[in-house]
């Protein structure tokens, strides 16, 4: 008898309702359990699990099914006896007693069982379709696709217009490196795969279309880490007319509907408070970072003025030549910062790109037990006690000195780190907020060159604009990024749209007319046509994604992603072509790597 490939039944829509239904249902083997005169088999589908019972003659056939054969079960719906209802399954009060089995498919030996939890991510990514079967994953794929239905709702509900731009498109200015595409029309010439639509939304504000939104797929060549991925989505937007008051306003409603019903809360619930809008300045000064976490106070505080010329000379040296001191207050912290802990963190500091660390913890008296105290009067110790807040017994002062930049910003390292070791936030709260004011130009450490900090369609402050040849550090940009609990969310800026100060930027930025003719010039020539004044943002959407899901990396939120080493493990991705397409691209292969499949963790 031919077994009909036709469902009665999605096994989530089975309940006591369906008791002496005759059912037909389908799905995979996620265990089984042989009873001798009975045979239990959870049956899974992609909507949830279901008992499905073999007695009498199925026993024989039942007794060869194993995990993740695909199968097909006729039979009748009825109660659990008592004492055997599961009140984790959905279906848990019910069971099906087959009267017929017909297997669909079989399947081999397992590398891994779709159960286990601790399986390296090799395995895990070379046969992502049975990753994909595991509940975690179920359930964040399912959860992708109705986070993105939100967004598009939302958006839309605003009036964004869902536009496409090419993939096959010049490079974009982002500052990674370009996935290249050969051209076989056009011999050694290539396409770009974009590292983000940007110069084409530009053009799509040009053309008048006001509200633009996509969910777009970006391809960046870069270092990967735990929240970045070579192919990556953005919520891509941009809009006319608007200042930037204006644009936060807007993306915070839109975003904070978004979170908030995706997490089935109300926004007054999730945030009662406008968003903080922090300056970079602050930003760095207070948090060490141009993303700060804010769940946990603990600022960085600067210590420079109180200690200067009180004797101790490691510090006035440092203080002498421009650089400052910075103490972080840890309350009531003294038995975790043990003298090994203390000392391993002065280690730890290092990875941190701090020079050295010194330390500070109350004691029962109230004095100081410290290695640097006895360089202080008790007036100076006073004021920092009162600066810092390191005032009662248990309180721990970590203080770092240096240079301005690495001292902010290995503090900053230091203070998330040990926010995490010392327990100090709720994971589960979700703490947004705006940085503003980025610098508009940042200067490489290995030659001094300055390029656009954002990119360079990026608007600078009118107020500014003087310093763009003289001291351009100093120029400030209308560019913003949106932090949550930090990691960086979201990127824009109030776009330049007059081609003189284009110019001047493209100029101050040590670009010639040639490059940027070459790079850019189609976007110069479309802002001579009428560019209204706009701007954008974009947010990454599997970062918001991971963070809504409490993940620890993107990859768990996308369905294919690439390892470390940027390889498709299941795919095999890259891969060669053959010397025939090579010879049409007029391309020739002289540096080869070695077969090599990665197998990083
Ligand atoms: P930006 O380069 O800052 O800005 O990117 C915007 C947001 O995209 C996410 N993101 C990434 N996510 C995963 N993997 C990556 N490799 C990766 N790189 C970036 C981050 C980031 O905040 N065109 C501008 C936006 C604009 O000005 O409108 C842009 O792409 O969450």
């Amino acid at each position: 008898m031919s077994f009909l490939i036709k469902r009665t039944h999605r096994l989530n829509e089975l309940s006591s309702k369906n008791i002496s239904d005759k059912v037909r249902v389908m799905g995979w083997v996620a265990k089984v359990r042989n009873l001798g005169n009975m045979i239990f088999v959870d049956l899974r589908d992609r909507y949830s699990t279901l008992q499905v019972v073999f007695e009498e003659e199925l026993l024989e056939k039942a007794s060869k099914l194993r995990n993740e054969f695909v199968i097909g079960v006729e039979g009748v719906v009825r109660e659990r006896p008592q004492g055997m209802i599961n009140t984790k399954m959905l279906t848990g009060s019910i069971e099906v007693k087959a009267d017929s089995l017909a297997v669909l498919n079989k399947c081999e030996v397992l590398p891994f069982q779709i159960t286990d939890t601790d399986i390296s991510e090799h395995l895990r990514l070379k046969y992502r379709y049975l990753d994909l079967r595991r509940e975690k994953m179920r359930r964040n794929i399912i959860e992708r696709a109705r986070f993105t239905k939100i967004v598009r709702e939302e958006l839309e509900r605003e009036d964004f217009l869902d536009i496409e731009t090419p993939y096959l498109q010049k490079s974009t200015p982002e500052g990674a490196r370009d996935f290249v595409v050969p051209s076989r029309i056009h011999n050694g010439k290539f396409f770009a795969l974009p590292q983000s639509p940007q110069q084409y939304k530009q053009i799509l504000m040009i053309a008048g279309f006001d509200r633009y939104y996509q969910l777009a797929k970006c391809f960046r060549d870069e270092d990967l880490r735990a929240d970045r991925q070579p192919e990556f989505t953005q919520i891509d937007c941009e809009m006319s007319f608007i200042d930037q008051d204006e644009l936060l306003d807007e993306f915070e409603s839109i975003m904070k509907k978004i979170i908030s019903r995706f997490k089935n809360k109300t926004v007054e619930e999730l945030f009662p408070e406008p968003l903080t809008r922090m300056t970079y300045k602050d930003s760095v000064d207070y948090y060490g970072t141009d993303k700060p976490d804010i769940r946990f106070e603990n600022k960085l505080v600067d210590i420079s003025d109180i200690v200067r010329g009180k004797g101790f000379k490691v510090f006035d040296d440092i203080l002498e030549s421009g650089g400052i001191v910075n103490a972080l207050c840890f309350k009531d912290s003294g038995s975790y910062f043990t003298r090994k802990v203390l000392d391993n963190l002065m280690t730890t500091s290092k990875d941190y790109g701090l020079a050295g660390l010194s330390w500070a913890k109350k004691k029962e008296d109230l004095s100081w037990s410290s290695p640097i105290a006895k360089y202080f009067d008790s007036d100076t110790l006073s004021s920092i006690e009162e600066k810092t807040g390191f005032n009662k017994e248990g309180d721990t002062l970590i203080i770092g000195a240096g240079p301005y930049k690495k001292t902010k910003w290995g503090l900053g390292g230091l203070r998330n780190f040990l926010a995490k070791e010392l327990n100090l936030y709720d994971k589960n709260e979700l703490k947004l907020l705006w940085v503003v004011e980025f610098p508009m130009f940042e200067q490489s450490e290995e030659d001094g060159s300055i390029s656009a900090a954002h990119h360079p369609f990026t608007s600078p402050f009118r107020e500014d604009m003087d310093y763009l040849f003289t001291d351009p550090l100093r120029v400030r940009s209308r560019a913003y990024d949106m932090v949550l609990n930090g990691v960086e969310l979201a990127s824009g800026s109030i776009r330049i749209h007059d081609p003189e100060t284009q110019s001047k930027v493209f100029e101050a930025i040590g670009l010639t007319r040639k490059e940027i003719e070459s790079k850019f010039g189609f976007l110069i020539e479309a802002f001579k046509y009428g560019a209204p004044p706009h701007g954008g943002i974009a947010f990454g959407l599997d970062r918001l994604l991971m963070l809504l899901l409490g993940e620890e990396s993107i990859k768990e939120v996308i369905p294919f992603p690439k390892t470390n080493k940027a390889q498709d493990l299941m795919s095999g991705a890259p891969g060669t072509v053959s010397d025939k397409d090579l010879s049409d691209l007029g391309i020739k292969i002289t540096r080869m790597e070695e077969e090599s499949l990665d197998d990083s963790e």
